[in-house]
């Protein structure tokens, strides 16, 4: 399936896919799930793997074969997914979120088994989850935004010059940071005060990251996929998700109809940042997945 232009098209690049479906446990025996089967996840990391990049597949309760050449790490919850997904974010190229994450958990979980004795079940209350697409493109606009202060320079990303400026910058940064240097550098001090004026959590410590691992490849993720499953209005949610997200491409499904979940077809629309729109006809799972690929391979190139 896989044609021979895009054979090794991903030779040297790492790219995370997560699959499946998270489940919030209520009790020792009992979760709060959904219905993805990983299917879409999987087909993902076959196409990636065969197109020669280096795969981390993050796998929620799927019980598919592991896929060849791919590393599977398995999880359970949506919090070890988002802690195994940026931990394998940090210097991947591109991170495809393909796994149904639960918006809620359980705000307790039971140590044991809930039992029926009395007459009225107690409520089950729920708490929001981190939403995990959304913040990887917050780490990686603060990121962007850190890089831009250290080089003074335009945002990484946008050719070889600016990669070049944000490496000098990073030097700035790095002497201002002693004590003799700092009256020399003048903008470089200027610019590290910046890149630490950050708050405390995910996003401060990319930021202080950014100025440590910047080079000529620019902030990592340098693409980010979402999935968007819709029942109506599908393209105008799937534009406003893309947008509060942050990412560069959102796969949008329609499902009822039986498509999408746990069947082998797929249809999709591919929605850019750019605000350009890419139609995928109905066919199997490893299609759709090759061509989320291709963008991917563009946006990389
Ligand atoms: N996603 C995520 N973390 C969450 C929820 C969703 O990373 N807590 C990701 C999914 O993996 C998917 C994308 O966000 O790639 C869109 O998921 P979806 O459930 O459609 O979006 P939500 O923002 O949760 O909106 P909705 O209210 O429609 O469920
Ligand atoms: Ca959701």
């Amino acid at each position: 399936r896989v044609l021979a232009g895009r054979r090794e098209d991903l030779a040297g690049r790492h790219v995370v896919v997560s699959a499946g479906g998270t489940r919030e446990a209520i009790d020792p025996v009992r979760f709060i799930g959904n219905r993805s089967s990983g299917l879409q996840g999987y087909a993902l990391a076959r196409t990636a793997v065969a197109r020669g990049a280096e795969v981390t597949l993050v796998a929620a309760n799927v019980t598919l074969p592991d896929p060849a050449g791919a590393k599977v790490v398995r999880v359970e919850s949506a919090r070890q997914l988002r802690d195994a997904v940026l931990a394998a974010a940090e210097h991947a190229d591109a991170v495809v979120m393909a796994a149904a994450v639960a918006d809620f958990r359980p705000v307790r979980q039971s140590d044991t088994k809930i039992k029926k004795s009395s007459a009225e079940p107690d409520p089950i209350h729920l708490a929001k989850n981190p939403d995990i697409l959304a913040e990887l493109g917050e780490i990686r606009r603060a990121k962007r935004e850190a890089y831009a202060a250290v080089g003074g320079g335009p945002a990484i990303g946008d050719g070889p010059d600016a990669a070049r400026e944000t490496r000098d910058g990073l030097g700035a940064a790095r002497t201002a940071d002693g004590a003799g240097g700092a009256r020399e550098t003048g903008d470089g001090l200027g610019a590290a005060q910046d890149a630490e004026a950050v708050g405390p959590g995910a996003v401060g410590e990319a930021r202080a990251g950014a100025t440590r691992d910047a080079g000529a490849d620019g902030p990592y993720p340098r693409v980010i996929v979402g999935f968007a499953a819709e029942t109506d209005d599908v393209l105008a949610n799937g534009r406003a998700k893309l947008e509060r997200k942050g990412c560069d491409l959102l796969v949008v499904n329609q499902v009822g109809e039986n498509l999408a979940f746990g069947t082998p077809d797929n249809a999709a629309v591919v929605l850019t940042a750019e605000g350009g729109s890419v139609d995928i006809p109905r066919g199997p799972k490893e299609d759709l997945a090759d061509v989320v690929w291709d963008l991917v391979a563009q946006r990389l190139a």
